[in-house]
């Protein structure tokens, strides 16, 4: 690869892969150089759709590839650690959906394997590429010192995910869904020092034969000192759309606060400086939302896509990265032990990898 042409990518896995091969579609950046998935049928009609003529139903065929730079998984959360491992012991770049591991069980061998390759791995949290979050990241500074954050992904997900294994009881909303609103804390306060914990498991889930809590509160302490909040709530309806959004994140600092929306454009301040100002950047709907409705946000896949390229070019490390992804799933680890002895629980400091 060089500075002029296209990261050729690998995507695994065509359900919400779909998003960055229409990514790959519309930037000159990258191109879906081959698609694999276990379902041939879905190949092909990935290939139908977007004119990519390339798929195999083997990751190890993938792989072994020479042309293919960088590939980009989208295979169920359990699945996710070892394709990791695998793309970086085959000398591949990695672009990994969230959550990025569940659990940290084999985040120390996947770290090994990264290190040892010099490979980089970014975790595509996608809130951090939507538009309103990006600008009140950009903005964070107006908000004076940074004093709370409190973020929330709720979703009516009483039938499952729209994947199939979300259907299959197999999901567990700690990681699927919080990962969004950890992460959106993380990226504002920093490290998380502890963590404190309530949840209840919904009749909808436990119809679904999950096991583990799907409504989900918290509170989190950044060693900066600052307060945060997130929250996940999966077993019941939506809220009324001008109430409160699907996905939201709150900056409360010494001089202002601010408010960005999801999906909706929703974008508000109110600091000591400017006063009450409000933005709503609707006609960028087409760009994120490209199947209509709100589902299958390829804009934010795009924009984190060409991020990752842009810093593959610089030799500098895509964030968020492997290290980032590994602190937000040690934060929502020691969530998931909060939950079970309802006690304050500490975030071990695996920077170094010594607590993996
Ligand atoms: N905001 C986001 O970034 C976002 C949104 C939705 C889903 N996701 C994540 O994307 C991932 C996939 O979710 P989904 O809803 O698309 O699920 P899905 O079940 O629709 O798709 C997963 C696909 O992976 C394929 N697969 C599984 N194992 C494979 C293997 N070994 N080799 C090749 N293909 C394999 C399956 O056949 C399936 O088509 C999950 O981790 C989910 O959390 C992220």
């Amino acid at each position: 690869m060089n500075d002029s042409t296209p990261l050729q990518l690998g995507i695994l896995g065509l359900g919400e892969g779909r998003s960055i091969l229409s990514a790959c579609q519309t930037s000159e950046l990258a191109d879906a150089a081959l698609l694999c998935d276990l379902n041939e049928d879905l190949c092909k009609q990935r290939c139908a759709e977007s004119g990519v003529e390339h798929y195999t139903t083997s990751y190890e065929d993938m792989l072994s590839r020479p042309e293919i730079d960088a590939v980009a998984i989208y295979t169920p959360d359990p699945l996710h650690a070892q394709h990791v491992k695998m793309a970086a012991e085959a000398g591949k770049h990695v672009i990994c959906t969230k959550p990025l591991f569940k659990g940290l069980s084999e985040a120390a061998e996947v770290k090994a394997a990264v290190e040892k390759a010099g490979v980089d791995v970014m975790v595509g949290q996608s809130c951090r590429f939507f538009e309103t979050f990006s600008r009140q990241a950009d903005e964070r500074d107006k908000v004076g010192s940074l004093l709370s954050v409190e973020a929330h992904y709720n979703g009516d997900k009483r039938k499952g995910t729209s994947g199939s294994w979300g259907k299959a009881g197999a999901v567990d909303w700690l990681y699927t869904g919080l990962s969004h609103p950890v992460d959106l804390v993380y990226w504002h306060l920093g490290r998380i020092r502890s963590v404190q914990a309530v949840g209840t498991l919904s009749p909808a889930g436990e119809g679904l034969g999950q096991t583990a809590p799907d409504m989900l509160h918290v509170i989190l302490e950044a060693e900066s000192g600052a307060v945060g909040r997130v929250s996940g709530c999966y077993g019941s309806p939506h809220a009324h759309p001008d109430s409160e959004p699907m996905i939201g994140c709150t900056l409360r600092g010494s001089a202002g606060t601010t408010q960005a929306w999801y999906p909706e454009f929703k974008y508000c301040l109110h600091t000591d400086e400017e006063g009450n100002v409000a933005y709503n950047d609707w006609h960028r709907h087409g760009y994120y939302f490209r199947w209509g409705g709100a589902s299958h946000h390829a804009g934010e896949f795009q924009n984190y896509l060409e991020y990752f390229v842009k810093h593959l070019r610089a030799g500098t490390s895509p964030r968020p990265n492997l290290n980032d992804g590994i602190h937000v799933i040690s934060t929502l680890e020691a969530i998931g032990l909060a939950l079970q002895n309802g006690e304050k629980v500490e975030v071990p400091d695996i920077s170094s990898g010594e607590n993996l």
